[in-house]
């Protein structure tokens, strides 16, 4: 039986690869994307996302949402994307148009007609969670929903402690991991190591020579470049296509647990990061306050600590063939 997918995306070049990945998939339809402020401007990420959705041949509906996070100034990620967010190449924009209405609204209207559907977050939670705070009934007919987003017990790719998504607007990541959804989370660190393309991986989709394998890799430009500044490693690293395999195929997350998960909200130097209640000592008497809103509503969060990397590599490979 076909699965229903609605994605949320602040499109740039990962996110780019990801949705190429599901609007390729024989296993979902993908309902509707929706758009979000975050690694770029809301109408450039809005772009970027017709633009794939146009080089694949998809005809799937395009939303744009939230312009800003819920409180904060949006700061986009031009120095990891570039500034158009798929390495400043030039694509000429596409042709198809964003559908008319806001992304919150269109998100709502297809969880309301796709009972049992799963929502797949590739940036920011600030639509998800403007949509939580309109139907907080919606977190019912959600069958799951896959973040990517998050440091788990590991540093952040944009703070010390805090990863990009949720980091830009943490309040929302708070709404969202309050909400009830059956949260499935898959941290940044999951897109490093063997996981990141390397030259081998790069050599095998260019030699596929079709326009999307050649434009997964070369909108990643300036990624790969902005990648091996941050951590020294070379290769392209591929956080959303890492979360939206584990989405297509569970079975790509070798190990996962799960455990009550809270957002930083308050604090500058920890602004977003995720504390995991990785050692289940959350209702010893010492924490039970500090967590009592996740204790109360025993809500856990499913974290996938490792990933098949050959297995997600052919999944992607077959994605661009
Ligand atoms: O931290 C990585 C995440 O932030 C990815 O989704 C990337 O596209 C950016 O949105
Ligand atoms: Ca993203």
């Amino acid at each position: 039986m076909t699965r229903t997918l609605l994605i949320d995306t602040d499109t740039a070049s990962d996110d780019a690869v990801a949705l190429i990945m599901a609007l390729r998939s024989p296993d979902v339809r993908v309902a509707a994307i929706t758009v979000v402020a975050g690694n770029a401007p809301v109408a450039q990420a809005t772009s970027n996302a017709l633009f794939t959705v146009e080089l694949c041949g998809a005809n799937v509906p395009v939303y744009s949402g939230a312009e800003a996070p819920l409180l904060r100034k949006l700061v986009i990620a031009d120095w990891f994307h570039g500034a158009d967010g798929l390495g400043d190449h030039g694509y000429k924009p596409a042709k198809r148009r964003a559908e008319p209405g806001h992304a919150v609204d269109a998100l709502i209207q297809t969880v309301r007609d796709n009972p049992g559907i799963e929502i797949v977050t590739l940036g920011p939670l600030t639509n998800l969670a403007m949509a939580l705070l309109r139907e907080p009934k919606l977190a019912a007919s959600v069958k799951r929903c896959v973040v990517m987003g998050g440091a788990p017990c590991c540093v952040g790719n944009v703070t010390p402690a805090a990863e990009f998504n949720l980091w830009v607007d943490p309040e929302a990541a708070r709404i969202v991991f309050r909400s009830g959804l059956p949260l499935e989370m898959v941290g940044w660190q999951l897109c490093c190591g063997g996981a990141a393309l390397d030259e081998k991986d790069v050599a095998r989709a260019l030699a596929l020579k079709n326009p999307v394998a050649e434009f997964a890799i070369r909108c990643n430009s300036a990624a790969s470049e902005a990648f091996f500044k941050q951590t020294g490693q070379r290769g392209i690293s591929l956080p959303d296509p890492v979360t939206m395999g584990i989405a297509l195929n569970p079975a790509l997350c070798t190990s996962w647990s799960a455990h009550y998960v809270e957002i930083e909200v308050s604090s500058d130097l920890t602004r977003g990061m995720t504390l995991v209640d990785r050692l289940n000592v959350a209702t010893d008497p010492r924490n039970r306050d500090v967590w009592a809103n996740a204790i109360e509503q025993d809500r856990k969060v499913h974290l996938c600590w490792s990933l098949d990397i050959p297995k997600w590599k052919e999944l992607l490979f077959s994605a661009l063939t």
